[in-house]
């Protein structure tokens, strides 16, 4: 049941404002969208990546699908509404965290140009950035790091992406990072450089 809007009131506007919570970090909030198919290594980079900003001293959050479908999103599947919601909910997450100041790591599939729009314009275009975390299907699937592309062939995962579900490419991504060409450390490398360039005043 939707709770009536007419009683709530929101008291975002008389808390610490992010520019502040930015200069006491010295960082800008903003959100680094991976998306990419499952085994792409997605999950791989945001470990990595996270990783290698703490220790260079920034504070960052990473969100990740398994993770977050674990917990929050527990009472989602995989239709293409539900990964909507899905998204829909883990944008609004990311966008408390970068009001927060913090660097966050979205960690996703995230399969449609629509969904990745829905997610931009929840989070704010001018913190969102898209990162393609691009291997063809053929790789993903020889990879197969969870046994996920062999349980889909059999049948008995539906839905599953890149197999009867959807991915469309993202067209203008602000990075692509082709996992099938570099190595973890090469393709981390990229994407800690990226942050420090769009995030790091
Ligand atoms: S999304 O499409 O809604 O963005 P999300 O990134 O949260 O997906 O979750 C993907 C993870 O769920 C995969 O890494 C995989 O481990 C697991 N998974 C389980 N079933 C499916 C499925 N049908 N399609 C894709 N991933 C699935």
């Amino acid at each position: 049941m939707t709770a009536p809007r007419n009683h709530i009131h929101p008291i975002y506007d008389r808390t610490v404002p992010q520019a502040e919570k930015e200069a006491l970090l010295g960082q800008r909030g903003m959100v680094f969208w991976l998306t990419g198919l499952s085994g792409a290594g997605k999950s791989t980079l945001a470990v990595q990546t996270d990783r290698r900003l703490h220790t260079a001293g920034h504070l960052t959050k990473v969100l990740d699908g398994d993770n977050i479908r674990h917990r929050i999103n527990a009472n989602l599947g995989f239709s293409l509404a539900e990964r909507q919601e899905n998204i829909r909910r883990v944008a609004e997450i990311a966008r408390l965290f970068r009001e927060a100041g913090v660097i966050t790591i979205c960690s996703f599939i995230c399969p449609t140009i629509e969904i990745r729009a829905m997610a931009r314009d929840i989070i704010g275009p001018d913190y969102y950035r898209e990162i393609h975390v691009s291997a063809g299907l053929a790789t993903c699937e020889a990879r197969d790091p969870k046994g996920l592309y062999r349980k889909a062939r059999a049948g008995v995962i539906p839905d599953f992406t890149g197999i009867h579900s959807p991915y469309e490419n993202p067209p203008h991504p602000d990075l692509r990072l082709e996992t099938d060409k570099l190595t973890v450390e090469e393709a981390s490398t990229r994407l800690v450089q990226y942050v420090v360039q769009e995030a790091i005043p």
